[in-house]
C-alpha cells in the first residue's frame, strides 16, 4: 500500500505500517536535513524507526508533491492546525492548502485522511472541497485522530489502547482496515466510527486528561491546607478502576502543543454550537492561574520576594523526552521571575535550543549542579530522569540558598530535607508550604470564629 503524508511531524514517521511511506514537506531544509538522516525534533526511538525504514527503502522524503501522490492508496493531512490569532478557533487554513495542493495529483480510489486535529465537520468539508476541485475522482475521507504522547509516540503506535478510524464509505473502511491490519494482529482495538464521533472525540479525550490534571492540581491545593498528601490521595483514588492511577500528577499546569491548543478550540466548538462546556472553560481558566500561581509559590519560598536573588530552574521543556517548549509552564514562570528581579540559571537535557529562543536573559548550564552553584533557589519545573538522579547533599553545597521549590513532586521530602534543603513540594501535607498554608488558614479559621462570636 502507498502512502503520503503532508507535514511532517513525529507521529506519522511511525505510521509505517504496510507498503511504502512517502513524506511530503514544503520545508526544503528540513526534508534535505531528514534525507540525511537528521531528524528535526527530539523524539526517543524514532531516529532508528526513520533510519531502518529509509535503508529499507519504505520511507522517503520530498519537497514535491505530484509523484507521490499519484502513487497514493492512503494520503495522510497531517500539517499544523495551531489556534487562529485572536478568537482561539482551529486554524484549518494549513490543511485546506495541503489539500489543494494534492487534489490536481490523486489517482483514483484513494483516501484521504486527517491525522491533524481538526474540529467536528472538518471530513465533511474536505469532502465537499475535493469533489469540487476533482469531480472525476472516486474517493473517501476519513478521520484517523492520533492519541500519541511527544516523548513516548513512538511506543503509544506501536501498543494503541485504540485505532480511531471515522469512515461514511466502504471504500474508506476497507483501505483503513488494511493499513491497521498489523496492529489490529497484535490485538488492538481498531474502532470504527461516523466521522464526526472520531473528529470530536480527539478534543474531548485531551480535555478530559487535561480536566483530570486540573482537578488533581486543585486538590493538591487543597491537600496542603489541610494537612493531606496529594500523592496518597492520588493513589487512593486512582486504584479505583472507574478512576485510574494515569494523569494524576500534579505540577504548574498542563502545557505542550495539544492540550491548551485543543481545549481552547474544543471550548469555541462548543459556544458556537450553543452547548457550551462550561467545566471545560473552567479548566482553562483554573490552568492559565496555577502557571501564574506557581511564580507566586516560588517567591513566596524564596522569603517574599526573588529581587536580587539567583534561581536554578531544572528543565524548561513542557513535559521530559521532548525539546518542545509549546504552552510550557517556564514561558510564564520565567519571565514573571525576572520581571521581580529575580536572575536565572537554567539546565534541561534537550530544550537549551528552543529555549534560549523563547526565554531571554538565561543563563544556560549542562546540567544540574553547574545550575545550581551559587543559587538561592532550586526549582524543578519538569522531571526528567536525569534530575531525579541527583545528589541533593551535594547540590546543596554549591548553592547559597537553601530552598528546593519541587513543582513535580520529584524528590521525597525526608530525603530532601535531609540534605539540608527547606523542601516547597505541591499537595504535600507536611512540607513548607503546607505548613505555612495551614498556618494562615487556621488563623483565617479562628479569625472568622472570632469574627462569629463577636457577631
Ligand atoms: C497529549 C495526549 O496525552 C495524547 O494522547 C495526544 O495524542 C496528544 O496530546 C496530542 O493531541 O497530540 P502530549 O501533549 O504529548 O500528549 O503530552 P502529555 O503527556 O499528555 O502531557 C501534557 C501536559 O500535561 C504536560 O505539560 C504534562 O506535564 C502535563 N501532565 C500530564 C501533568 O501535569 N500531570 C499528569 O499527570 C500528566
Amino acid at each position: 500500500m502507498e502512502q503520503v503524508t503532508w507535514g511532517w511531524c513525529r507521529l506519522h514517521a511511525s505510521l509505517i505500517l504496510a507498503g511504502t511511506f512517502t513524506c511530503v514537506d514544503k520545508d526544503e531544509d528540513r526534508v534535505s536535513g531528514l534525507k540525511d538522516g537528521h531528524i528535526p525534533i527530539y523524539e526517543p526511538g524514532l531516529d532508528d524507526l526513520v533510519e531502518r525504514n529509509v535503508s529499507a527503502g519504505r520511507m522517503r522524503f520530498t519537497t514535491s508533491i505530484a509523484e507521490p501522490a499519484e502513487a497514493a492508496n492512503i494520503a495522510f493531512l497531517a500539517v499544523g492546525t495551531p489556534i487562529r490569532r485572536g478568537d482561539g478557533y482551529a486554524d484549518l487554513s494549513y490543511v485546506y492548502s495541503a489539500l489543494e495542493e494534492a487534489a490536481p495529483h490523486l489517482s483514483q480510489d484513494v483516501v484521504v485522511s486527517t491525522k491533524s486535529t481538526v474540529p467536528v465537520g472538518t471530513s465533511r468539508e474536505i469532502e465537499r472541497r475535493l469533489r469540487e476541485l476533482r469531480p472525476d475522482l472516486n474517493f473517501a475521507v476519513c478521520s484517523n485522530p492520533e492519541f500519541l504522547r511527544e516523548g513516548s509516540a513512538v511506543r503509544d503506535f506501536t501498543h494503541p489502547d485504540r485505532v480511531l478510524v471515522g469512515v461514511d464509505s466502504d471504500l474508506g473502511r476497507e483501505v483503513m482496515r488494511r493499513l491497521y491490519e498489523p496492529l489490529a494482529l497484535r490485538n488492538a482495538p481498531i474502532v470504527f466510527t461516523t466521522r464526526e464521533s472520531a473528529e470530536l472525540s480527539k478534543y474531548a479525550a485531551n480535555a478530559f486528561l487535561a480536566m483530570k490534571i486540573t482537578f488533581i492540581n486543585e486538590i493538591a491545593d487543597l491537600c496542603e491546607v489541610v494537612g493531606a498528601d496529594v500523592n496518597e490521595v492520588a493513589s487512593a483514588i486512582g486504584s479505583d478502576g472507574r478512576i485510574g492511577p494515569k494523569f494524576l500528577h500534579p505540577g504548574p499546569g498542563y502545557g505542550g502543543s495539544c492540550f491548551p491548543k485543543d481545549v481552547s478550540a474544543l471550548i469555541r466548538t462548543a459556544r458556537e454550537a450553543r452547548s457550551p462546556l462550561t467545566l471545560i472553560e473552567q479548566v482553562e481558566k483554573v490552568n492559565t492561574e496555577r502557571k501564574i500561581a506557581m511564580a507566586q509559590r516560588i517567591e513566596e519560598a524564596a522569603g517574599g520576594s526573588v529581587r536580587d536573588k539567583t534561581i536554578a530552574i531544572l528543565g524548561v521543556t513542557f513535559k521530559p523526552d521532548t525539546d518542545d517548549m509549546r504552552e510550557a509552564p517556564s514561558l510564564v514562570i520565567l519571565p514573571m521571575l525576572q520581571s521581580r528581579g529575580a536572575t536565572i540559571r537554567a539546565c534541561d537535557p534537550q530544550g537549551r535550543e528552543n529555549g534560549g529562543e523563547l526565554l531571554s536573559n538565561v543563563a544556560w548550564f549542562a546540567d544540574a549542579s553547574e545550575a545550581a552553584e551559587g543559587a538561592d533557589v532550586l526549582v524543578v519545573l519538569t522531571e526528567w530522569n536525569e534530575f531525579r538522579a541527583v545528589d541533593l547533599a551535594q547540590i546543596r553545597r554549591l548553592m547559597r540558598g537553601d530552598v528546593l521549590v519541587d513543582l513535580r513532586n520529584v524528590y521525597r521530602s525526608a530525603v530532601a530535607e535531609a540534605a539540608g534543603f527547606s523542601y516547597w513540594g505541591i499537595g504535600r501535607g507536611d512540607s513548607a508550604p503546607a505548613r505555612t498554608m495551614r498556618s494562615l488558614y487556621q488563623r483565617a479559621a479562628l479569625h472568622k470564629s472570632g469574627l462569629q462570636a463577636d457577631a
